[in-house]
């Protein structure tokens, strides 16, 4: 034991520390965060003559050719960018129940036909892990489990063991018994993270750690860990319906971030090769309130429904709700129609979601949003076929968006033939759509006539 310094006091939701208590977090807002964490002092430093031997010519430093190892799981390669580096520490986030353990030991399973694969649980026990696997048809003899929540423990063992993969389920479950506070605080989380950052870089070996995020989307305690990783997976989903979606937030050896999206069966989560079939379903009508965009995920196009009610109500402030999508961005749109359209929004409540649990952040969606408030206000459902694309601006202008080619192009396949677009979008389309009507905006209010008009 290192002797005792000094006490600090963690939020435990952003990591803001201070040296007194306090009720509400100055940095991220939140109620009754702060937990007391002692701080002991570290143990000597390296001679810094040593140090010195460390520093390079940079045309000295050689790299060998990055070596990636496939997994034979096609979503999941693409996800990560065409396979794991070795020596790198992955982060996978979810909330409780969502399947981050599933799809780990599923994970695990591929791999462990290249080599070892070490699955420490610091949450379930061997048995709970073992029906698990038959669940799924898992028996590999190279995927060992082990069930221990001491770092020093997991350190050792890794070593010992030597795996290509080792999988920490979870990083809040664990602890190093050094540091007085409570697995799960920051100041744990923190620690072990880092002592397991140092094993991946000096074995050169891959580190999942699984971390459960709270409701409000951030991972329990620390935002910090996802400085530390090398990449961050986000899995999300309605837990009620089958899809998962799996995007990765920052990848030191990629490029753009990916999704990729998979289907929770009986028999664990199944890779979903074309997902735009999976969030709209074109067989049933069109209905007041539902409305078709894309988004591109990465390098990929998708479409997605967007819903919407729109409902009297007497409340002085009356509701909006926002499920998929910025609720800020609700409140804009909405403004724009007031203003521009004269839909008196104020005196409706709005519900507001994306079908099929994705969370979609992207400006092109801005006309799909207006179309989908105008037609469950006005009752009226847009014509069966219609995919929107398009940007509002402030005064109500529809702006360019990016990637029109690849959106037209997939919308297109999936046998969609009217597309509502920027008409400034029109200069960039080079290829011909002949299955494609294309109506170009310039202004929201060109929108109303397609509820007036047409049934
Ligand atoms: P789990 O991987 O334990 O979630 P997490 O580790 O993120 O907390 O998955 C939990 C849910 O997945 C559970 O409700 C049961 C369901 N499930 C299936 O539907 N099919 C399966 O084959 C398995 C193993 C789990
Ligand atoms: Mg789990």
């Amino acid at each position: 034991m290192h002797p005792k310094v000094k006490s600090v006091y963690t939020c435990n939701n952003c990591g803001y520390q201070t040296s007194k208590w306090l009720g509400k977090c100055p940095e991220c807002r939140g109620w009754n965060t702060f937990i007391e964490e002692i701080l002991y002092k570290k143990k000597s430093r390296p001679a810094l003559s040593k140090d010195q031997e460390k520093i390079k010519s940079l045309d000295t430093i050689t790299t060998g050719k990055v070596k990636r190892i496939t997994s034979s799981l096609k979503e999941f390669d693409r996800l990560t960018g065409g396979g794991l580096v070795p020596g790198s520490l992955f982060l996978l986030s979810g909330e409780p129940g969502i399947g981050k353990s599933t799809l780990l030991l599923q994970i695990a399973n591929i791999y462990s036909q290249t080599g070892k694969v070490l699955y420490v649980s610091a949450e379930e026990s061997e048995e709970q892990i073992k029906i698990r696997a038959t669940r799924l048809g898992i028996n590999s003899k190279n995927l060992y489990i082990y069930t221990q929540t001491d770092i020093y423990q997991i350190n050792q063992t890794i070593e010992k063991v030597n795996p290509i993969i080792t999988i920490i389920d979870s990083i809040q479950t664990v602890n190093n018994p050094d540091i007085d506070s409570v697995g799960g605080t920051v100041t744990q989380i923190r620690e072990c993270t880092n002592i397991l950052m140092n094993k991946a870089k000096k074995e050169n070996s891959i580190i999942f750690l699984v971390g459960h995020v709270t409701k409000e989307g951030t991972i329990a305690g620390p935002k910090i860990l996802e400085h530390i990783v090398d990449v961050v997976l986000y899995m999300e989903g309605d837990k009620n319906h089958q899809f998962r979606i799996l995007k990765s937030q920052k990848k030191r050896f990629g490029s753009t971030s990916e999704i990729a999206v998979f289907e929770m069966t009986s028999k664990g989560l199944n890779p979903v090769n074309n997902p735009s079939s999976y969030f709209i379903n074109q067989d049933k009508k069109n209905l007041p309130g539902s409305v078709i965009v894309t988004v591109m995920e990465g390098t990929r196009p998708i479409m997605v429904e967007i819903q919407s009610l729109v409902a009297p109500t007497n409340m002085a402030y009356p509701r909006r709700v926002a499920e998929g999508v910025d609720y800020n961005k609700i409140l804009l749109v909405a403004a724009i129609l007031e203003k521009i359209i004269g839909t008196p929004l104020n005196t409706q409540e709005i519900y507001l979601k994306i079908v099929g649990g994705i969370k979609v952040n992207e400006p092109s969606i801005d006309l799909g949003i207006a179309a989908s408030l105008l037609s469950s206000y006005k009752n009226k459902p847009l014509e069966k076929g219609t995919v929107l694309i398009g940007e509002i601006g402030l005064t109500g202008e529809i702006r360019p968006v990016s990637y029109i080619e690849q959106r037209l192009s997939e919308a297109e396949k999936l046998g969609f033939n009217k597309i509502f677009m920027p008409k400034a979008n029109l200069k960039n389309i080079t290829k011909k759509y002949n299955e494609l009507k294309i109506y170009p905006f310039e202004y929201i209010n060109e929108i109303y006539k397609f509820f007036n008009n047409k049934k």
